[in-house]
């Protein structure tokens, strides 16, 4: 099995391209399945959730082709409506392409996404609100069967919690409804508002992405379209992190500032400098970090969960105790105790984590229990005395490309064998 293998106590110095934004490209990538024609998406990162969403389309019977970092997607003559159970278990996220599915062929058939490493995957928000819009679904042994034969109709949602993909699916659902869908409660991560400026793109008519309330009217026929997928501010908060721990300079080129912003406000009070430009953020960071008393992730515009591990890394050896409140995912500490292997002093009570700064942690021997977990060990690596070596790293493979090169060319001493 492949590992990642860090020698720590290198100051991270220099700048990297943020690469596209992994929870914008997959919706966008679901979407594709509306527009018969040829999309072409750019800024599309190289990681294995991306290659899993392209499987899923070229099962569909979508045409799929790759140069670099662009990917075009022809989804004129598609043939299935299903996604098969392996699919559905290489990447949970793949129940945002149910309301596509149901919108493009009238019927879709997959199972249900079921747990992950980051606690049960419940989808009660997506079902509930495809009902309404008129999928008839049928859940039996974990699979749902789903039909629409009228075609889908727009009506107004509610959602009681401002769910990420719920929210999507329901645009994908909507754009080619017959009538107006208006979400009330909606998720106003910026994915959500890249989504909607490529359907807008490709002809839909999408309004208020980014706010409370997204008013969907109906087009019965979209277009392809051609679009470059923001940056992401999740590898952005990761770099951030890891050059902060590490008392190190970073530029973020690409970056959008301005989705960086409950981030920037928690480095800053861990002693950080920061500057902004229009697409770049810079950090420099103190002799020691400062305590953080209180994170609490939040839905956007809040603190988000997915920078939460990574940060918590870093102030693991920071002056004081800091504080974690997770509000969305009930596992998302999971990665605690591979963190205690490096010397970390951190105490979790089901939603709280308390850090104690410690002066150094040691490398270790250690494993990424996901994605945002991995980011945390390799936080952790960059700043141990000795060698740490990181395991089941296909976790980071999901949402980091070229991690090691870009670590190696910031200083770190770092290999992946
Ligand atoms: C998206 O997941 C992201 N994934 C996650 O990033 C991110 O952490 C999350 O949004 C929150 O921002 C992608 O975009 C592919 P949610 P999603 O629906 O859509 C509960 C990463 O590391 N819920 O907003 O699954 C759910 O259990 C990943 O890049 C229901 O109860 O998140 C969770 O507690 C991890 N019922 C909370 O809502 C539902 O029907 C947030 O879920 C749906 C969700």
């Amino acid at each position: 099995m492949a590992k990642i293998t860090i020698n720590g106590g290198k100051k991270l110095n220099g700048a990297i391209k943020l690469h596209g934004a992994k929870n914008s490209v997959l919706p966008i990538l679901a979407a594709t399945v509306l527009l018969p024609g040829i999309s072409v998406i750019h800024n599309c990162p190289e990681l294995s959730d991306v290659e899993a969403a392209v499987r899923i389309l070229e099962h569909l019977g979508a045409k799929v082709t790759r140069e670099n970092n662009t990917v075009t997607v022809d989804c004129g003559d598609l043939k299935n409506h299903t996604i098969p159970d392996d699919l559905m278990r290489e990447m949970r996220s793949s129940i945002v392409f149910l309301g596509a599915i149901a919108a493009r062929m009238g019927k879709a058939f997959l199972s249900s996404p079921g747990g992950c490493e980051l606690g049960p995957r419940p989808i009660d928000l997506h079902l509930t609100a495809l009902n309404e819009l008129g999928l008839n679904i049928e859940e039996e042994h974990g699979i749902l069967s789903c039909e629409c034969c009228d075609g889908m109709k727009g009506t107004d949602i509610h959602l009681s919690f401002p769910s990420v993909g719920a929210t999507e699916n329901i645009i994908l659902a909507g754009v080619t409804a017959k009538g107006t869908t208006v979400i009330h409660g909606a998720a106003k991560e910026p994915e959500i508002s890249d989504l909607a400026d490529f359907l807008n793109g490709a002809g839909a008519n999408i309004q208020g992405a980014g706010s409370d309330n997204i008013v969907i009217i109906g087009t019965p026929c979209l277009h392809a379209a051609e679009h470059t997928v923001i940056p992401d501010r999740i590898e952005a908060a990761t770099y951030l992190a890891a050059t902060a721990v590490t008392g190190g300079r970073i530029t973020l080129l690409g970056a959008i500032p301005a989705h960086l912003t409950p981030v920037m406000s928690v480095l800053k009070t861990a002693g950080c400098e920061l500057s902004v430009k229009q697409n770049e953020v810079s950090l420099i960071a103190p002799v020691r970090l400062k305590r953080v008393p209180v994170i609490r992730t939040m839905p956007h515009p809040g603190f988000p969960t997915d920078a939460g591990s990574p940060l918590m890394a870093m102030l693991s050896v920071a002056d004081g105790s800091s504080m974690f409140v997770e509000n969305i995912f009930e596992n998302r500490f999971r990665i605690v105790d591979e963190l205690k292997r490096f010397g970390a002093k951190i105490y979790t009570n089901g939603r709280v984590a308390v850090i104690e700064g410690v002066k150094s942690l040691s490398g270790a021997s250690v494993e990424c229990t996901d994605l945002r977990g991995g980011a945390a060990l390799v936080v952790a690596a960059l700043v141990a005395n000795g060698t740490t070596e990181i395991n089941k790293i296909h976790h980071l493979d999901r949402g980091y490309e070229r991690l090691t090169e870009n670590l190696s060319a910031l200083g770190a001493l770092i290999e992946r064998c």
